[in-house]
């Protein structure tokens, strides 16, 4: 038995990889285009061990993935290929049309193909379980209840559109063609690995780095903050035991300001790494022009999770944001790598 994850070698990606090597031997192929979200160095824990292979490719690549799956005998794929920067979606949407959208799709036509060649048993227990967002259902007033799955689908920027798209068209192949989907829709994930344009590790890199805290407008969206770790073990969860066809929301049950969180991570570098002049990081904090059609407040009602399949999360915030920040401040090279555009040169050496 073997199963696909695209998209892991981002960072939600490589987590589960790496977590679900860690917590059993069933072998992982990883397909990755390695786009510059994408890190090989992500995967390096796994250099040599023969339950995992690497390729280099695109869930757009429809006679690709018919290969690996017919090759490998896939009996579960797990999508994360993605494109997931909010900001650069508003600056150039057609990428995440391209890949969350039409990607999905090809993604999906691959699988209806290989699906249809299985054995009975083999197509029963087949599953494909696509990782979306919770950005999907749009925004909250601050006293309204959290999203439950459902929530009426409202995005708001182009990436939560493509997100949104892609959800429909996964429903629609369940519908039409019967294909064992599941869809899981997680608020924000932080952690190690995660790419330094999103808030957390942007924060840490620009603090250590005497640069400023770039905080949006007033700073008091709402996000519902989740360990990525947390995160991987309910995709597990839904793997094992979702039901084909349901939807599962994912949460930390954790809702923080942006500024909070940027004053939490200022208060951790401040004991951990204290600034030459003794001042606080918090003195690099500054409000810069909000992002445009910016949700004010994501939350995720869990509770059909929790009761259906008996996934909780379990890292507190506090102490997951502190891991988080050692991580950082243990993993410079890491973080020089890919910033430094570097990573990119090798990748481009490496595959031609
Ligand atoms: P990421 O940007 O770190 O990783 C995305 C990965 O997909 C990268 O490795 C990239 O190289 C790869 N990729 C891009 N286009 C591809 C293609 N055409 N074919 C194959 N691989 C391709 O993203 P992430 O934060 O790890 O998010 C992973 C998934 O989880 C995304 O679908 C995202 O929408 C979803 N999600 C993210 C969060 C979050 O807080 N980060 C929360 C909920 C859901
Ligand atoms: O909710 C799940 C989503 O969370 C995922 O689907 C996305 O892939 C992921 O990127 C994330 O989207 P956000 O837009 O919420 O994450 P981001 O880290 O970009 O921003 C978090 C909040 O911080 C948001 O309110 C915008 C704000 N922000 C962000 C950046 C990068 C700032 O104030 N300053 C910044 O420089």
């Amino acid at each position: 038995m073997t199963i696909l994850v695209t998209g892991g070698a981002g960072f939600i990606g490589s987590n589960f990889v790496l977590d679900w090597l860690a917590t059993g031997d069933e072998p992982v192929v990883t397909l990755d285009a390695l786009t510059y979200a994408g890190n090989l160095a992500n995967l390096s824990p796994l250099d040599g061990d023969a339950r995992h292979k690497f390729v280099r490719g695109s869930i757009g690549d429809g006679a690709l993935l018919g290969g690996l799956l017919r090759g490998h005998e896939v009996r579960a794929v797990v999508n994360f290929a993605a494109e997931s920067h909010v900001d650069r979606s508003i600056s150039g949407p057609a990428a995440f049309f391209e890949t969350n959208v039409m990607g999905t799709l090809h993604l999906l036509e691959a699988v209806r193909a290989y699906v249809a060649g299985l054995d009975d048993a083999a197509r029963a227990s087949f599953r494909l379980l696509h990782v979306s967002t919770d950005e999907v259902y749009g925004t909250l007033a601050h006293d309204e209840a959290a999203f439950a799955e459902t929530n009426p689908y409202k995005p708001n920027s182009p990436y939560a559109a493509s997100k949104a798209s892609s959800d429909h068209v996964v429903r629609a192949y369940r519908e039409t063609f019967g294909l064992p989907v599941l869809v899981t829709n997680c608020s924000n994930n932080y952690g190690p690995l995660q790419f330094p344009e999103k808030l957390i590790p942007l924060v840490i890199h620009n603090a250590l780095n005497g640069k400023a805290l770039p905080v949006y407008g007033d700073g008091l969206q709402v996000r519902d903050w989740l360990y990525v770790g947390d995160h991987c073990a309910a995709l597990r969860r839904v793997l094992e035991a979702g039901a084909p066809g349901e939807t599962y929301n994912v949460g930390g049950d954790n809702q923080k300001t942006n500024i909070e969180v940027v004053r939490t991570i200022c208060a951790l570098l401040d004991a951990r790494r204290p600034r030459a002049d003794g001042l606080s990081y918090a003195g690099q904090i500054t409000h810069v022009t909000d992002r445009p059609g910016h949700d004010r407040r994501y939350a995720i009602d869990a509770r059909k999770l929790e009761r259906e399949l008996g996934w909780r999360p379990a890292q507190g915030f506090e102490r997951g944001l502190a891991k988080t920040v050692d991580w950082y401040l243990g993993n410079e090279a890491w973080v020089a790598n890919v910033t430094s555009g570097a990573y990119r040169e090798w990748v481009a050496r490496q595959y031609g």
